[in-house]
């Protein structure tokens, strides 16, 4: 498996990564959650993005992964969810670091993500400096914001973040005119978040979820056509190698998808003219199509 730098973080990516949020359905039972985490570092894989909204996901990993650690970078997020304390304090960040390392079984989280605040959040540096707090301790190897749109920009101006993680896929590309050259730019890693566009191409009508809707309907204007090519597959090739994405975190449940998926990496980029293709229809048909959260 191709691995590439994410950004001046010193820290290689696998080209693939595991989108773990399906991994914390109740759903999965222990034994088909365990088998999908182990598949994917037997695959190759070693990014592994959770958080802890994922229902059972940060636990899992820390079951059925600690003594793998070594294998992979662990990205999480923050923010919320310790209870008793404010959302978006310091005490938060600070306190929500110790749960989440116990919950991951392990004693340093390699990415950690302010997980969607609005850029207001991001202005507050006494919230920042609790996450930088938890770097100098050793609890955090890299300081990263998820978000899209204008919050985006902003936390890859303020300088704290060495990663970013935003929406990046067929349906989703507005952050690869200016978010993600930029973050090039500036040496700070790009994590495509929901890479397949949820695979939108799967539903026969519009689903009801605000997000797989929205793709399912820039799907039906863009009228792309993936011709010869399984829509998995343009769809993967396409945000794997989009210029300035470190890495891609299929989320899945599904160990064969995931080997799928590994097997299609294999390919490398897609022709030139199917990128052009699908990047003017997205221009072409952009009704105000904002980054997906
Ligand atoms: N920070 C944030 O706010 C945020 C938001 C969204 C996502 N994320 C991160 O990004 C990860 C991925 O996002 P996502 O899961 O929402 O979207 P995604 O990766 O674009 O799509 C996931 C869907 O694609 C399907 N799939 C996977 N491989 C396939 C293949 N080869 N052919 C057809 N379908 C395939 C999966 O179904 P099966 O289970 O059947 O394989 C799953 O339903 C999440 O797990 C999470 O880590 C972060």
């Amino acid at each position: 498996m191709e691995r590439r730098p994410l950004g001046r973080t010193g820290l290689e990516t696998s080209v693939l990564g595991l989108g773990a949020g399906q991994v914390g359905s109740a759903d999965l039972d222990d034994r088909a959650a365990s088998a999908l985490l182990n598949g994917a570092l037997d695959a190759g894989l070693n990014l592994i993005d959770t958080a802890p909204s994922y229902g059972l996901s940060e636990e899992r990993i820390g079951r059925f992964l600690s003594g793998r650690r070594r294998e992979f970078l662990l990205s999480t997020k923050c923010g919320y969810g310790v209870p008793g304390v404010e959302d978006w304090t310091p005490e938060c960040i600070t306190l929500g670091v110790d749960q989440a390392l116990r919950r991951l079984r392990t004693d340093v989280i390699d990415v950690l993500h302010f997980h969607s605040c609005p850029s207001e959040v991001l202005q507050r540096v006494e919230v920042v400096d609790a996450l930088r707090r938890a770097v100098a301790q050793g609890k955090v190897r890299v300081a990263a914001y998820s978000g899209d749109n204008a919050a985006l920009q902003v936390a890859l101006s303020n300088g704290a973040f060495g990663s970013v993680q935003t929406s990046v896929n067929v349906f989703d590309q507005r952050a690869l005119d200016a978010a993600v050259p930029r973050a090039r730019e500036l040496g700070v890693g790009v994590i495509a978040k929901r890479p397949l566009g949820n695979a939108a191409w799967r539903f026969d009508t519009r689903p009801a979820a605000h997000d797989v809707g929205q793709y399912w309907e820039r799907m039906k204007a863009m009228a792309v056509d993936p011709g010869d090519m399984d829509w998995g597959e343009l769809a993967l090739r396409f945000t794997a190698h989009a210029p300035g994405v470190s890495t891609c975190i299929v989320g899945t449940a599904n160990l064969d998808n995931l080997l799928r998926n590994v097997r299609l990496l294999a390919k490398g980029p897609l022709p030139e003219a199917r990128v052009s293709a699908l990047r003017e229809a997205f221009r072409r048909n952009d009704a105000g199509w904002d980054g997906v959260i």
